[in-house]
């Protein structure tokens, strides 16, 4: 019986039955750091963070890092929480534990990866706050997990997965589309997949599966806009998959917008020149973060 790459692939998720486990110690940090920014505690997350030596190295070495414009040396975990900041200790453990997630012989470079995940989860924060969206940190959390499917085809088909992504970035097109030629499968249905067996989140659930096909989702449909456009925006200014898509994109014609423009009407008052520029400023903060964060590896 001859079975196609898709039913195979099918068939390999169906065994997968766990996620990789994220180091104990970073599992409750990140969901202490959920919680709303003036009510962390500096101890609190000083203490947690001591308890993982790579974190507080890393840490050390970011609050110490020319990048944050130190005048003075910070030597202990509790001085670098409060020199770095709250709100950057979110983004540092976020990488940290992103990290973790990646199998050991990855067959792509998963930097541009992750450049690309917290890029698309600022990104969808940002984006959340200026048109008035009810949840920026669910959106956050959606731009974060949105491509969840791609890192289970590292896991799941890294060779066949290397081969759609050097398809893909030898002709510029997009990441889903080449996974479909290879694979006969694409990473936001091999992500809903595996979501829907681990019973995600349905809202975060509908992002993984429907971001490049929002008018599909059957709830949640403004968030998935909402991170459907935060991705696009971040692949165009050059925090994609490490490489350049040809194509011309109005962001005002997207199926997306549309969608999101029901949910959220202030979308048509966004200032689409100051947005952009300011993403400017927040994605070379993610790109400095990645690589630092990677360089210590
Ligand atoms: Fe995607
Ligand atoms: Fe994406």
């Amino acid at each position: 019986m001859v079975t196609t790459p898709r039913e195979q692939l099918l068939k390999q998720l169906d065994r997968v039955d766990h996620l990789p486990s994220l180091p104990v110690v970073i599992a409750p940090l990140l969901s202490y750091l959920q919680q709303p920014l003036d009510s962390l505690q500096v101890n609190e997350v000083a203490r947690l963070i001591e308890q993982d030596e790579s974190l507080a190295a890393q840490c050390l070495q970011l609050a110490n890092s020319p990048l944050f414009g130190r005048w003075q040396a910070v030597e202990s975990v509790r001085g670098a929480v409060v020199s770095l900041g709250m709100r950057r200790m979110r983004e540092i453990t976020t990488a940290c534990s992103l990290i973790n997630l990646t199998p050991k012989n990855c067959p792509i470079d998963p930097t541009v990866f992750w450049e690309h995940s917290l890029g698309v989860a600022l990104a969808c924060r940002h984006f959340a706050r200026e048109i008035g969206y009810d949840d920026p940190d669910k959106a956050y959390l959606g731009g974060l997990l949105h491509d969840f499917g791609v890192v289970m085809c590292f896991w799941v088909a890294p060779k066949e997965f290397a081969l759609a992504y050097a398809q893909a970035s030898s002709s510029h097109v997009p990441l889903a589309e080449a996974e479909t030629a290879v694979l006969g499968i694409a990473h936001p249905e091999v992500g809903r997949v595996l979501a829907e067996k681990w019973h995600m989140p349905s809202d975060l659930t509908q992002v993984i599966a429907w971001h490049h096909d929002p008018e599909r989702a059957t709830e949640h449909q403004a968030l998935v806009a909402l991170v459907s456009l935060a991705d696009l925006l971040c692949r165009m200014s050059g925090i994609g998959y490490g490489y350049t898509e040809d194509r011309e994109v109005d962001i005002t014609h997207e199926t997306a917008f549309r969608v999101l423009l029901a949910a959220c009407p202030d979308l048509q008052k966004l200032d689409w020149e100051r947005f952009t520029f300011e993403m400017e400023a927040y994605l070379e903060e993610v790109r400095r973060l990645v690589s630092l964060v990677y360089r210590r590896k």
